[in-house]
């Protein structure tokens, strides 16, 4: 299974966010009836995800958010339930993501009561982790990566076919247009599932564990990280606003699970 996932961050409004959902389901949606090794997520801002819930059910795209809080319920203004994301039709949920760590403070702790919250309602968390240049020049990109991987999914069972997502995006390059060599992006990828096979049983990383990349993703560089058998799919930003380059990138997911 390969994964294309698109965030669309706070860059539509609710009617722009209906057109853009439209307009991918439309041009994935023959293709991705026979192409079901591609997952295909859109993840619009949660005023959104109503009307965008309405238009993907029942098509190959799926749904995701972009955040959610670790309660089910209670005095926590601003906040909304995995249990509400899934009523409203979320397959899937980003958690932290560099720009909630940066603008809002959102901890490794924060993502691992996420994560939790998400598994226990049924959505597959796509858990984001990635160092800072600062980190990655100061030699401490692996240590900060091993970290963020080790404390998200502290205490976390994987029960029956629960899966989770880890978007390994190196922070500096997300928004840049300029994405890191695919070997670097997969050096990292194995960082990740070694540090995964330290906690969990080897079949179930295998099974149940699929690392992304993220950062400066298009349809141009794609088929690059995806010839690499460790990178099982993208997290898009940029690029996930323009339908028809999304849809390309989609192809190249689908060519790229047929290789
Ligand atoms: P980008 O964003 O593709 O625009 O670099 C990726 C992300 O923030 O997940």
């Amino acid at each position: 299974m390969k994964y294309l996932i698109g965030n669309w961050k706070m860059q539509l409004n609710e009617s722009e966010s209906e057109a853009l959902a439209a307009e991918v389901v439309r041009l994935w949606a023959a293709q991705g009836a026979t192409k079901t090794d591609v997952t295909v997520v859109l993840c619009p801002s949660h005023m959104a995800l109503e009307e965008v819930g309405k238009i993907t059910r029942g098509t190959p795209v799926a749904m995701g958010a972009q955040d959610t809080f670790w309660e089910d319920k209670g005095a926590f203004t601003g906040e909304i339930s995995a249990k509400t994301l899934k009523e409203l039709g979320c397959e899937y949920c980003l958690v932290g993501h560099s720009e909630r760590r940066q603008f809002l403070a959102e901890t490794d702790e924060m993502v691992n009561k996420k994560v939790q919250a998400l598994l226990r309602h049924g959505l597959v968390p796509i858990v984001c982790v990635g160092e800072t240049l600062d980190e990655r020049n100061s030699g401490r990109r692996d240590s900060v990566v091993i970290s963020q991987v080790r404390v998200a999914m502290n205490g976390v069972r994987l029960v029956g076919a629960q899966r989770v997502i880890i978007a390994y995006e190196p922070r500096w390059v997300i928004g840049s247009g300029n994405a890191v060599a695919p070997e670097s992006a997969a050096e990292m990828h194995h960082l990740i599932i070694s540090t995964l096979q330290e906690l969990f049983a080897a079949d179930i990383v295998d099974r149940q564990f699929s690392v992304i990349y993220g950062g400066a993703a298009d349809s141009k560089n794609l088929a690059g990280f995806l010839a690499m058998d460790v990178i099982r799919g993208s997290l898009v930003g940029g690029a996930a606003l323009k339908p028809l380059e999304f849809a390309a990138m989609a192809e190249i997911a689908a060519d790229a699970v047929i290789k």
